[in-house]
């Protein structure tokens, strides 16, 4: 039996047709028609004029970070409860991340904190620069109430949807709230480009400078000319191919998620001790990874108990993301709460969630986890 991994790559014909299109039209480069084609059917998907390809989501962070004007010494608030790229983004522009605790009814960052701490630092006349918000394991953060409360105190929005391309929050597109938007293509997201990522915006201007700054701030003249200090930071035209491909299976990869996630749900909700991720009430996540809480008092074994029977069948799965407050590389950072995220961090546990997964290992995995329970 092979290894059942957390979330690996579900490619296939449709993206082997058209990489080999892109390889034998030796189209080789950070360039070509299947970019444009993949940032116009990005665009057309998240209902926004505008999208840039670019080596990774962590590279669409950052320059969507530039393009707001972020300084070195503003404070911008982020999530505690996400992958580290969302706070290190913020430091590579000699920002300061404040981490902001989880709402646990959603995971997502808690609105009435983030409200809170605008109001306070309003008074004291020191309002952060940006919110980043993560639209965590797929599911969308509180748009509603995050959006009214930035406008209000005029802060913008940059919308880290690296884990939730096909999501919605009522009906509209994960990606498609902030000021820019942000999907990965990393080689465990719902679709893969192998290392990619797309920064997406309802500004096309935004757009049309991060494209500038991407491509190391070329003037378009015909030598070479700069003005600005710009990146390398550009999708390859093979990339962009698989990408394409995978964009066109996106809805039943949502839906072999979803489907999995209620397997489990089947299976496991009705033991003792274990909870699942909320699903909030406003959106419909893309259920890239299913995640639970496991009580070891009520359950009679732990998250890492559970993960080293799985390990012992070959099967990964893997603790939530350790919240950033917990990190000793963030251990200075400023935070606002932080007791529900590191909870569901001690808790936690993402369970294997492949769109490729078989009903015999979904079974292998409910079985195993049956067999600990008290
Ligand atoms: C929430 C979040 N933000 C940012 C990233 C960074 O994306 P990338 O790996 O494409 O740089 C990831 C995933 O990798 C992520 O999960």
């Amino acid at each position: 039996m092979t290894r059942v991994y957390l979330s690996p790559p579900d490619v296939g014909n449709e993206e082997r047709r058209l990489l080999l299109d892109a390889f034998d039209s030796n189209w080789i480069a950070p360039l070509g028609p299947h970019v444009d084609a993949f940032e116009r059917e990005v665009a057309e998907r998240i209902d926004v004029p505008a999208a840039l390809a670019l080596s990774s989501g962590t590279a669409a962070l950052h320059l969507a970070l530039i393009l707001l004007g972020i300084q070195p010494g503003d404070d911008v608030l982020v999530p505690t409860q996400t992958f580290i790229a969302t706070a290190n983004v913020v430091t590579y522009v000699g920002a300061r991340p404040v981490l902001v605790d989880s709402d646990p009814t959603t995971w997502t960052i808690d609105p009435a904190l983030v409200a809170d701490e605008l109001e306070r630092r309003a008074r004291q006349g020191r309002l952060p620069a940006a919110l980043v918000t993560v639209d965590l394991y797929g599911q969308c953060a509180d748009y509603d109430r995050l959006l009214r409360t930035c406008a209000e105190f005029e802060v913008p929005v940059l919308e880290d949807a690296a884990e939730a391309l096909g999501a919605t929050y009522d009906a509209r597109p994960a990606g498609s709230f902030g000021s820019a938007g942000v999907f990965s293509f990393n080689g465990n997201k719902i679709i893969t480009t192998s290392g990619g990522g797309m920064l997406v915006s309802n500004d096309a201007s935004l757009v049309d400078r991060a494209r500038h700054l991407s491509t190391q701030a070329r003037e378009p003249v015909v030598h070479y000319e700069h003005l600005a200090v710009g990146f390398n930071y550009r999708l390859s035209n093979l990339l962009a191919a698989v990408g394409r491909g995978q964009l066109r299976g996106l809805d039943e990869r949502v839906t072999r998620r979803r489907a999995i996630n209620e397997h489990y749900r089947a299976a496991l909700s009705h033991l003792p001790g274990i909870a699942f991720m909320p699903v909030a009430s406003y959106g419909h996540p893309n259920y890239w990874l299913s995640c639970i809480l496991v009580d070891s008092d009520i359950f009679g074994a732990g998250g890492e108990d559970i993960r080293l029977a799985l390990e012992a069948l070959d099967i990964e799965s893997r603790p939530t993301w350790k919240p950033l407050h917990l990190q000793p590389v963030y251990a200075d950072a400023p935070t606002v709460g932080g007791a529900v995220a590191a909870s569901i961090f001690e808790r936690g546990l993402c369970l294997p969630s492949g769109s490729r997964m078989s009903a015999a290992d979904l079974d292998r995995v409910t079985e195993t986890i049956g067999t600990l329970a008290r």
